[in-house]
């Protein structure tokens, strides 16, 4: 009986690893490991990440849902020791994120569809337009506090996805998101 319930459990536990994104989340565990930096852990991350965007049947129809309300946030994996957390985010047309910054660093590929991302400096006390970015599936980008200001929204007609590295435990933030910027922006918000 003991062998039984050993098998048992080695069995589910071997399917999870060999789903895509079992493989995937393994890969980022390996990858935010032993670096002196958040920018070389980032970078790390990137290369982990990029081979499984755009890959069929990474995300279930579940983990793909979007909100008619608003950008929606699933939680796909959350490393037992809290050094990562990875996210979906599913945009509707037209959805957005608030302008604001980050807790920790992240890493962010457009595993569908296409986003644009607007990045913003402060000046005193209203924000300026450093960059407008197109981002298309494939795309991988890096944000890494402090001065990692942006608004990201769905600017295309189809659905857009998401998956974000972050260098967090959401199970205990929640969200990665440090700060909202409810402040004028020079020129308009983009
Ligand atoms: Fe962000």
């Amino acid at each position: 009986m003991t062998t039984m319930t050993s098998t048992t459990t080695d069995t589910a536990i071997d399917v999870a690893r060999h789903t895509t994104l079992g493989w995937l989340t393994a890969d980022l565990d390996r990858a935010v490991r032993g670096h002196a930096s958040d920018a070389e852990t980032a970078d790390a991350v990137s290369r982990a990440l990029a081979p499984y965007l755009g890959v069929d049947r990474l995300l279930t129809d579940q983990q793909r849902e979007p909100d008619p309300e608003r950008y929606r946030q699933h939680v796909l994996h959350v490393a037992d020791d809290g050094a990562f957390s990875l996210v979906a985010l599913v945009w509707l047309p037209g959805q957005a994120t608030p302008v604001h910054d980050h807790v920790c660093w992240c890493v962010v590929g457009v595993h569908e569809g296409e986003e644009q991302e607007i990045r913003y400096a402060l000046d005193g006390r209203r924000l300026v337009v450093t960059e407008r970015l197109v981002n298309p599936r494939g795309d991988v980008s890096v944000a890494l506090p402090p001065g990692d200001i942006h608004l990201v929204r769905n600017a295309g007609t189809d659905l857009a996805v998401s998956l974000h590295v972050y260098g967090a435990d959401l199970r205990q933030t929640g969200t990665s998101i440090r700060r909202r910027y409810d402040v004028s922006v020079a020129g308009g918000a983009g």
